[in-house]
């Protein structure tokens, strides 16, 4: 018997929490042939991996990488990182369905056309294409919504709510693992609850999760996490809470409440989970600061009540009176911009931003969205360290970006992304394991890896057994860490050696390979 590859001298941490042990791991194909202590069989191919760490491939828990593929298949921020799986479709929002009366989705990269209607179909492009990375995709509601409701902020009428329906279920059976919602983000946050428990119920006879972006996660977090224990019980179906933290400091602290609320519907039954990435600022695109009920109809509405004197005098003062109390704009930096003419402000604070063009906050911040027509992204600076160190050791949260892939060359190499983008995997790794010991290094892994592999029932993938999937890590826990920082995002992290996903080799020697391994991998 001759494998294809042997990583010998290596300490396993097999993806389950148990401690690390020395050994050696075959791969034949896309396969694990033999874990164990020694392998005496010969392989094509030996690599001494010196000690380090050799662990599952890293599945990001919650991505963004819906679209990016059809641009750059080499999914460079993520494989650098470690990451050989990623859970797309997230906080309400994939390409597909797009079948009717919404806009469509502004998930796409820059310049991309839709080529498909159905979920069906999107993934079938998704394979014709070829993906960097293995996807495990969740349909978003706010496309379900969009293609039976529109942007209309109402309760659908009984003939639209059988359509996201029966969207839903054609999303399940072509293989999405879930619906996620975006509760802040509209058409997703035009939902009661109801409407959500109603395609809960629906799912719940096909399987799959719950994901959800909550509507609140600053002072009325508790309030939401309630919202989402009700639609997962009176649904029938687990709750999947995302990037679960405690916005602005009126909120902080409450993550305490909120993982008791979790452990104590967990202990009545119902299954409840969350994700996490490891930083005290969060991003999304900028036009989120303005208040719900302005997005009703669309980009195109929005941008209309920006620029009419009334209402946009009116959503001022609403944006002014809930960002000025909470010493919110010095805690916002732009990220993107879509004109070369506002470059200037990637990378800076809001209150720098508006002394550059001598407004006032609030108004500097009307005419970014106003001249790049909402084509602007931002982070914001509203979590505390002890919050991200609480959550991160609750015994339910495994790790996800929040971002899709980005590269340091190639059409994805624009603006100042959340650091996330490109350093989650080993800022854990590096910071909270190495450095500040919040996690110990099994634990960690398993929240990269076991744990979420369990939580979507992906049972050939997440640990190192014979059988499984040949998705691989190694790296170096003496010297792994993040590059990435908000001034200067655009930075692949150190210390991962390589990465093999399905078998082959797509990190070695800390560089990548240009291989493209990837799956579409559809729920059965
Ligand atoms: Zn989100
Ligand atoms: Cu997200």
């Amino acid at each position: 018997m001759v494998y294809d590859l042997i990583f010998r001298n290596v300490r396993i941490v097999d993806g389950t929490g148990a401690p690390w042990f020395y050994g050696e791991v075959a791969v034949r194909g896309d396969e694990i042939g033999e874990v164990s202590y020694k392998i005496d069989a010969g392989a094509k191919r030996v690599i001494d991996c010196k000690g380090m760490i050799l662990s599952p491939g890293f599945i990001d828990a919650h991505s963004h990488s819906d679209s990016c593929w059809f641009v750059d298949k080499r999914g460079e921020s993520k494989i650098r990182q470690g990451v050989t799986t990623e859970v797309t479709g997230q906080c309400g929002a994939s390409p597909a369905p797009a079948t009717g009366k919404g806009e469509s989705p502004s998930i796409l990269e820059e310049g991309e056309e839709l080529r498909w209607s159905t979920f069906g179909e999107y993934l079938s492009a998704l394979e014709a294409n070829g993906v960097g990375i293995n996807i495990v995709p969740l349909v978003g509601h706010s496309a379900l919504r969009s293609s039976a409701v529109g942007y209309d902020a109402r309760r659908p009428t009984g003939d639209e709510l059988q359509e996201m329906k029966h969207l839903l279920v054609e999303a399940l059976s072509s293989g999405a693992f879930g619906f996620s919602t975006g509760l802040i983000y509209p058409p997703s946050s035009f939902a009661d609850t109801e409407e959500l428990i109603e395609l809960a119920k629906t799912m719940s006879a096909y399987g799959g999760i719950y994901a959800t972006h909550m509507r609140n996660e600053g002072k009325r977090l508790l309030e939401s996490v309630e919202e989402a224990i009700r639609i997962g019980r009176e649904g029938n179906v687990p709750v999947h809470i995302s990037h679960h933290k405690a916005s602005g400091e009126a909120a902080w602290g409450l993550v305490k409440e909120s993982l008791a609320m979790i452990d104590e519907a967990r202990s009545q039954g119902l299954d409840v989970t969350c994700d996490q990435y490891p930083y005290i600022a969060s991003a999304t695109g900028f036009k989120a600061i303005i208040p719900s009920w302005a997005h009703e109809g669309g980009s195109q509405a929005l941008l209309a009540r920006l620029k009419d004197p009334e209402t946009g005098a009116r959503l001022k003062k609403e944006v002014q009176d809930y960002q000025g109390p909470v010493d919110g704009w010095s805690k916002m930096l732009i990220t993107s911009v879509a004109s070369e003419k506002n470059k200037f402000a990637e990378g800076k604070r809001i209150p720098e931003i508006a002394s550059i063009l001598g407004l006032s906050e609030v108004d500097a911040a009307f005419k970014l969205l106003i001249d790049e027509e909402l084509g602007v992204g931002y982070a914001n600076f509203g979590m505390c360290e002890e919050d991200v160190k609480m959550v991160m050791a609750h015994p339910v949260v495994m790790i996800g970006s929040d971002s899709s892939c980005r590269a340091i060359d190639g059409p994805l190499a624009t603006g100042k992304p959340h650091p996330r983008a490109y350093g989650t995997f080993p800022r854990v790794l590096g910071k909270y394991v190495r450095e500040e010991k919040v996690l110990t290094l099994e634990n960690a892994v398993f929240k990269m890896t076991g744990m979420t592999a369990t939580r979507l029932g992906l049972t050939d993938r997440g640990l190192i057994r014979p059988g499984m999937k040949a998705d691989i890590t190694v790296f170096d826990p003496d010297t792994i860490i993040d590059k990435a920082t908000f001034e200067e995002p655009n930075q692949y992290p150190v210390g991962i050696e390589y990465v093999m996903i399905n078998g082959v080799m797509v990190v070695e020697n800390g560089d990548s390979t240009g291989e493209i391994a990837g799956r579409v991998i559809r729920r059965k």
